[in-house]
């Protein structure tokens, strides 16, 4: 099955390629020159959407099976923030190593070392049969230092639930276990077998 990926972030697509080596996987940069997707939705669900929509829509052909992302990490003690801002957090057009040293700053200045956080991503899936969103999350803390150089985004200053690493120091192998990307992929693999039949 041929799945055409809505994403130019280079660390989910490595994820994902990685992680669904049983399916076909393209970026859609690799099969049409590549366009902006304004995310202007209110939660990881309309924003997954969006993006499925919109790369589905371009690629005006009806075998397509659009995968889409939209994640981010959420700080309890910060009102939940960023979220769905995750990306933007240090500005819009910030880099990933800007928005990691917004949030430790931010940390910094409440005083708070470490404190409870938690990844989502939501997983949408757009084809001829309709348009699906699956969950998955990541619980753990984030701490006020950056520490290994694993993983992409927030990673370097997240220390998942169990571990005392951050997702920068331990090996990959505990992301693919755990993360909440993993875990929406589990479920969006289940419904990819559905759509096929
Ligand atoms: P999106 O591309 O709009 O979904 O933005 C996702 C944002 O959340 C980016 O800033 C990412 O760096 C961050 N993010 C999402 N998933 C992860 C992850 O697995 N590790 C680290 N950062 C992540």
């Amino acid at each position: 099955m041929k799945i055409i990926l809505a994403s130019s972030n280079q660390g989910k697509l490595r994820e994902l390629k990685a992680w669904m080596e049983d399916f076909e996987v393209y970026a859609f940069s690799e099969v049409m020159s590549p366009f902006e997707i304004v995310e202007d939705g209110k939660s990881f669900k309309e924003n997954a959407l969006i993006k499925g929509r919109a790369v589905y829509k371009a690629l005006d052909d009806e075998n397509a099976i659009v995968m889409s992302d939209d994640s981010g990490i959420s700080v309890n003690a910060l009102e939940h923030t960023p979220g769905i801002y995750s990306a933007r957090y240090a500005g819009v057009g910030a880099t990933s190593q800007e928005n990691l040293d917004k949030l430790i700053q931010t940390l910094k200045e409440k005083n708070i070392k470490k404190t409870p956080a938690y990844y989502t991503a939501a997983i949408g899936i757009v084809c001829q049969k309709g348009e699906f969103c699956v969950h998955g999350w990541m619980y753990g803390d984030v701490i006020d230092e950056k520490r290994g150089d694993r993983g992409f985004g927030y990673d370097p200053m997240f220390v998942p639930l169990g571990y005392e690493r951050t997702l920068g120091e331990l090996d990959e192998s505990v992301k693919k276990e755990l993360s909440h990307r993993s875990r929406a992929l589990g479920l969006a693999k289940i419904l990819l077998k559905t759509l096929k039949d």
